[in-house]
């Protein structure tokens, strides 16, 4: 098994960051060390966690670049800098290349508001209850090049009631997303060769 105090992680944010945020609250008990927060926006509000946290934060900003595979490039580029164990993908908004994800493959892990394979992309939650379904939740996943389809590691579910809204839902499954993601990192470090 590795040496858990020096498991070190990479973490990806576009945007608020609250997953980011119970990362670096349980980062003791999950035994990581996040070495670096990238994000694609600069006014994302998880650059202010890190900084809270003293993590070095870093802006790879994606209008900087026309072409998405030089933007990919960059940001491998400020990765491979930290040599991470694993990249957390949390709330990061690109969508990676081919040629990204061969290069980390098996190392990149995503959370996704749904209970996967269900309801895969954006909108899951309009998508959810337009489809009358009586549970949904969050789900941690490796990434892979197909969106969203990589083995999943980890799942939580939440009841959906009559009177739920895409809101009421989109805050229900985040707060379960806080609890999920710290085990889900918890246990791939746990069988981590
Ligand atoms: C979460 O709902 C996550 O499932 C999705 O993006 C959102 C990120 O939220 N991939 P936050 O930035 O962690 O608050």
């Amino acid at each position: 098994m590795a040496n858990k105090s020096c498991f070190s992680v990479v973490v990806l944010i576009s945007g608020s960051g609250s997953n980011l945020q119970s990362i670096i609250d349980n980062a003791t008990d999950i035994g990581v060390k996040i070495a670096c927060v990238i994000s694609d926006r600069a006014g994302a509000f998880g650059l202010t966690r890190a900084n809270n946290a003293h993590i070095p934060t870093c802006v790879v900003g994606y209008k900087n670049f026309t072409m998405r595979e030089d933007f990919d490039r960059e940001l491998a580029k400020n990765i491979h800098s930290f040599k991470p164990k694993l990249i957390i993908l949390a709330g990061f908004m690109r969508i990676l290349s081919a040629e990204f994800i061969t290069q980390f493959e098996g190392k990149i892990l995503n959370i996704h508001p749904s209970l996967l394979p269900k309801f895969k992309g954006l909108n899951t939650h309009q998508r959810v209850i337009d489809a009358k379904e009586k549970y949904t939740g969050a789900s941690v996943h490796f990434v892979t090049n197909e969106l969203d389809s990589g083995e999943v590691i980890m799942q939580k579910s939440v009841t959906i009631d009559t009177n739920d809204t895409a809101q009421t839902l989109a805050k229900k499954v985040l707060q379960q997303e806080h609890i999920l993601y710290p085990l889900a990192i918890k246990k791939i470090i746990q069988n981590y060769r």
